[in-house]
């Protein structure tokens, strides 16, 4: 059986915690996808192409250490802008996504673009400042530059011509401003089982 969770949202939304626990409570296997953007971005900053390095890119390469801070996310975004980029890494996700026993997907354009035909989408967002205020708690700094880097990341990865940041007509919201993660896990867990119980029925 294959079953498929999009799992969309900005930066430091909580996706990402989300799609770890439902992956772990249903037993799907988990892609970050940001991290194959964030591999390609490191390897441009060492001077390789982008759109080879897409199409060249290894699972040795998503294991390099680095490849969280804000400096990779901020490259990880602008590569992504390039559609041939986009293109190169779309058979792997779409294969992850097709996995024998359910997959969950978190990134940008997975219910858009990728899995348009995924069983749950969801778009995990929050406003700026609490996002922020959460990257703020783990890398620490200047709060305001943070905000500042958020803002222009959202700004990227929505204005960009090709698949931008933007919940698919079908995904449900879950605003994580003022939502504990255990209510949010909830939730998106809730709308799971719904959906494995119809393909049931
Ligand atoms: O989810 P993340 O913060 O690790 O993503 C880093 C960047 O990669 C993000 O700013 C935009 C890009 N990205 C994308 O364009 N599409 C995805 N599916 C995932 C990430």
């Amino acid at each position: 059986m294959s079953f498929t969770v999009a799992i969309d949202g900005p930066a430091a939304a909580g996706k990402g915690t989300i799609s770890k626990a439902i992956a772990f409570d249903f037993g799907f296997a988990h892609l970050d996808t940001g991290l194959l953007y964030r591999a390609v971005g490191a390897l441009v900053a060492e001077g390789k192409d982008p759109i080879l390095a897409a199409r060249e890119l290894k699972p040795s390469d998503l294991e390099r250490g680095g490849l969280r801070t804000m400096g990779a996310g901020q490259a990880a975004s602008r590569v992504a802008a390039i559609p041939e980029v986009r293109a190169a890494l779309v058979d792997f996700q779409r294969s992850f996504a097709r996995k024998e026993g359910g997959a969950v997907l978190d990134g940008r354009d997975i219910g858009t673009v990728i899995c348009p035909q995924a069983e749950v989408k969801l778009f995990v967002t929050a406003s700026p400042e609490v996002r922020a205020h959460r990257r703020w708690l783990e890398v620490g700094g200047d709060e305001a530059e943070v905000l500042a880097q958020v803002k222009e990341r959202d700004r990227r990865d929505s204005d960009r011509a090709t698949a931008p940041l933007i919940p698919a007509d079908d995904a449900t919201i879950i605003d994580t401003s003022f939502m504990s993660i255990d209510d949010a896990v909830a939730k998106a867990s809730a709308l799971i089982r719904e959906a494995i119980r119809k393909m049931n029925n």
